[in-house]
């Protein structure tokens, strides 16, 4: 069975956009991936079909209804209750390549994409969707954080990558550590006048793996100094 990306959204036409190209589309295409979405609007209540209204309490913007939102869902998880839900949201736990690995173990995902101040806290309560935040910043919806969560876990599912398979070796990959990844060089040999370092070239294994792995350190150390706190104590 193919991975299954469920998205409901008030703008379902934004998928699979980006992730409709290169290897992810080439992916999709082969049915190694499918996408399904789902039109929030489908499920809006009264006869103009409202999806949202004016938060309880006063404040500015809009909050997606709890009903809508439910039934919306509800449509969605008849048949695939086994499915992570996520909700895209800056109150979310952060999102990482730990979570990447654990969801491109299962069979899909389903999110729900908000667009507006935030969701009836009723909904959240009722039915415990996993809030999920890319960063510390506001986007306008969950849409583009579904996408980039998304890409970083399909790319995870064997076969998406196809040959160009390199899940393991890469920042943040336990295979690595936890560290970013070392320099990487290709041709020209030079370049403005600067030359790939004659070690990487060089043909000896060992030399090369020992220099990677001490270029990954001194990255780790200068730019994520959290990253380095978490690798050394590890080490402990
Ligand atoms: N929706 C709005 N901002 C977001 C963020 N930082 N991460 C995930 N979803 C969001």
């Amino acid at each position: 069975m193919s991975f299954a990306a469920h998205i409901i959204s008030a703008y379902p036409d934004m998928f699979p956009g980006p992730l409709g190209e290169s290897l992810h589309g080439r992916a999709l295409a082969d049915g190694l991936w499918r996408i399904e979405t789902h039109d929030l609007r489908n499920f809006g209540a009264g006869k103009h079909k409202n999806i949202d209204d004016t938060p309880a309490g006063g404040g500015p913007g809009m909050v997606l209804r709890a009903d809508v939102a439910a039934a919306a869902l509800d449509s969605v998880t008849t048949g695939h209750d086994d499915l992570p839900v996520i909700l895209p949201s800056p109150r979310g736990v952060p999102f990482g390549q730990t979570l990447a690995h654990e969801w491109a173990q299962g069979d899909g995902l389903i999110f729900l994409c908000n667009r507006f101040e935030g969701v009836d806290e009723r909904f959240i309560a009722a039915r415990q969707p996993l809030e999920v935040s890319l960063g510390d910043y506001v986007l306008a919806g969950g849409e583009l954080a579904a996408m980039v969560m998304l890409e970083a876990t399909l790319r995870l599912v064997p076969g998406v990558m196809g040959k160009l398979e390199s899940g393991t070796d890469e920042s943040f990959s336990p295979a690595n550590d936890g560290l970013l990844e070392y320099p990487q060089f290709t041709r020209p040999q030079s370049f403005e006048g600067r030359d790939i370092p004659d070690l990487v070239t060089s043909g000896d294994h060992e030399k090369l793996a020992a220099w990677r792995r001490a270029q990954a350190e001194t990255l780790t150390q200068s730019r994520r100094p959290d990253l380095w706190a978490d690798f050394v104590k590890r080490k402990k």
